[in-house]
């Protein structure tokens, strides 16, 4: 048998694959390919005959070990800051108001179109490696700042090159379909057609295997529900998956239509019906919840999520980080923030940021939960109570974070 290559003993496991139950005095071993091959307890493992001298053996001395977290909708790719219309808001401007004068999701493209790759991969590998220093392993990373081909692009290396230079995976997402830019905004129909024509669609096709899925914001202020159906259909004949911003600002029925097409996940969903979270119960639509950008627009209409538990829908939890709409760069904030405006328990939001994020992924085979076979990606915390990783507002409790069987921040 093969020798263990990381052992994590005394440890406080939340393997999370049954709620909240820990297993005290635990252990967890890697292989060398950085899967979990063994876990039980410290006695039992120090014992067994794969623990021999060349393992690398960590004293979780007490502390919350649980599976890395899952950041399943950011926006981490792009240049500038919007921190002045944050503060137009302040004095009153709807944040609807400042797309609909050329401000918000455009401006920010302004900002990325002029940037060059080096840039945005620098600023983007920065902000990654604050997101693992709070023990997040994955990240999925959306495109949706460019608006033109050669810009989509160029965000797309970026996401790809924060996971060659950080230790997070990275799942990607085309978000070309993510406003409509100026160049198009003169055309008939608001120029949305001939944009999804000329830009969005070839993008589709050339990346058919190139990213991980396409998303649309599904809004009054971006593209409406027929030019969203035209977009999963492009999505469909490339084979790539489906993923929607829905329901945030109004209700235009995106979530069912997304559920129609399967869709991973269907994010925001504020202004959520019954109709639509049935048809997510229906098709396993991951409903992902956005409290960060509740909090920072000020939202007041929450998310059905009485409805969403009733139907069995599976809740995750996102930072949705952006610029403009949700500059939050911590996922234990951000469950504080599920579980404080949206009513959410504590296990709800950690099974939110880790087994129903893998989930709406589709990595739940491979992450999420502390299994025999999953990768062994593993935050040690500073507490041994489960609860605290949603209760301390602001606090960095994590103190060692391993993915695929390395320590990339050594346990202190
Ligand atoms: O998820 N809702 C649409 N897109 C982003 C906001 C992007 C922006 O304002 O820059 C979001 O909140
Ligand atoms: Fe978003």
């Amino acid at each position: 048998m093969n020798t263990w290559k990381t052992l994590i003993t005394d440890a406080e496991l939340l393997p999370l694959d049954r709620g909240l139950a820990t297993m005290h005095d635990g252990a967890i071993a890697s292989d060398e390919h950085g899967r979990i091959v063994w876990i039980g307890k410290t006695t039992d493992a120090v014992a067994h005959e794969n623990c021999r001298e060349s393992t690398r053996q960590i004293d979780g001395r007490g502390r919350l070990v649980t599976p890395g977290l899952i950041d399943c909708h950011t926006h981490l790719v792009y240049a500038g800051s919007r921190a002045n219309e944050w503060q137009q808001r302040l004095a009153g401007v709807s944040y609807e108001e400042i797309a609909r004068q050329g401000g918000g999701i455009l401006s920010t493209v302004n900002s990325t179109r002029s940037a060059g790759l080096s840039e945005l991969i620098t600023s983007a590998v920065q902000r990654a490696n604050q997101f693992l220093e709070f023990g997040v392993t994955t990240v999925e990373i959306k495109s949706g700042y460019g608006l033109n081909i050669e810009t989509e692009l160029k965000m797309l290396d970026a996401a790809r090159a924060v996971e060659k230079e950080t230790a997070l995976d990275v799942s990607l997402t085309l978000l070309a379909a993510h406003a409509i830019p100026p160049e198009f905004k003169d055309g008939a129909n608001s120029g949305a057609k001939q944009y999804l024509d000329e830009v969005v669609f070839p993008l589709i096709q050339h990346c058919q295997g190139k990213v991980d899925a396409v998303d649309v914001f599904c809004e009054s202020i971006a593209f409406n529900l027929e030019q969203t159906k035209l977009v999963f259909e492009q999505a469909k004949t490339a084979s790539l998956a489906i993923k929607i911003h829905a329901e945030q600002l109004s209700n235009l029925r995106g979530a069912r239509l997304a559920a129609e097409y399967n869709a991973w996940s269907a994010d925001h969903l504020e202004y959520l019906d019954e109709d639509g979270v049935k048809a997510m119960a229906q098709a396993g639509t991951v409903a992902v919840l956005l409290p960060g950008a509740f909090y920072f627009l000020n939202e007041t209409q929450r998310p059905p999520v009485e409805l969403l538990r009733n139907h069995g829908v599976p809740i995750a939890i996102a930072t949705d980080h952006n610029p403009g709409s949700s500059p939050v760069f911590s996922l234990p904030l951000t469950m504080n923030m599920a579980s404080t405006l949206f009513g959410l328990t504590v296990e709800e939001s950690i099974l939110g940021s880790t087994v129903h994020a893998a989930r709406a992924l589709r990595r739940d085979d491979d992450i999420g939960t502390l299994e025999v076979g999953k990768q062994f990606d593993v935050a040690v915390w500073n507490t041994a109570e489960p609860a605290d990783l949603v209760y301390r507002i602001g606090d960095n409790l994590c103190c060692g974070v391993a993915k695929t069987g390395e320590f990339v921040i050594e346990t202190t």
